[in-house]
């Protein structure tokens, strides 16, 4: 009911959601949709983008950093003009270059309906405050158990809308600051709610253990 209006969500197009997936990796979303935008008019479909040149996709990406995704991007589109059509099973786009296990979920679940999970930042901070989870999300431990949790969770019959709504929750809702709980639809089963530890969560370790 409540889904944000994002452009890729108006069809089912592969190609335009795995543009917008690739570009919302690193990129907020605000500032992704223009991008989206401008790459599509210029690249319509998965065979413009393969003709095109390094450089002319470089200067669409001119702005929006981590410059390998425009590479990646152009080397899978030539994988995937070769293969005749667009990869459709998990295995398959998971072989696509810059599609790792997130890009390969929201592909896979939203334009090809496969029972894929995706987990990314909004689903970690999600799961980790609803189930009162403490293990570090970027732990091997953690990014085992919230994977297998998404996965569990998921209706095999609506992956993709599922997906989604998860993720627009995640940002519209259950935000980093945690300041719309008095109003939250599920703070009545909300461990992290009930425990008072909505800003504790989700438990993230350092990068470096910097010692004296
Ligand atoms: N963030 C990245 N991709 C998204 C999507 N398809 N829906 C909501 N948030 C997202």
């Amino acid at each position: 009911t409540h889904k944000r209006p994002l452009p890729w969500r108006k069809n089912n197009s592969p190609y335009e959601i795995w543009l917008s997936e690739v570009i919302l990796q690193q990129t907020r979303i605000d500032q992704g949709i223009a991008y989206w935008q401008r790459m599509l008019k210029h690249f319509p479909n998965v065979e413009t983008l393969a003709k095109a040149t390094e450089d002319e996709i470089l200067k669409y990406w001119q702005g929006l950093g981590y410059y390998s995704r425009a590479r990646h991007l152009h080397a899978a589109a030539q994988q995937i003009v070769k293969l005749g059509y667009f990869p459709n099973t998990a295995q398959e786009l998971l072989k696509l270059p810059g599609v790792g296990s997130y890009t390969a979920a929201a592909i896979g679940s939203i334009a090809f309906n496969l029972p894929m999970a995706v987990v990314d930042g909004n689903v970690y901070r999600v799961l980790a405050r609803y189930f009162g989870i403490s293990t570090p999300i970027n732990s091997t431990a953690g990014i085992k158990e919230f994977a297998k949790l998404a996965q569990s969770l998921l209706p095999v019959q609506t992956p993709g809308a599922y997906n989604q709504a998860i993720m627009d929750f995640g940002a519209l809702q259950c935000t980093p600051k945690g300041t719309d709980c008095n109003c939250c639809p599920l703070k009545d089963t909300c461990i992290a709610f009930m425990t008072g530890t909505v800003c504790q969560l989700p438990v993230k370790l350092s990068k470096t253990n910097i010692k004296e």
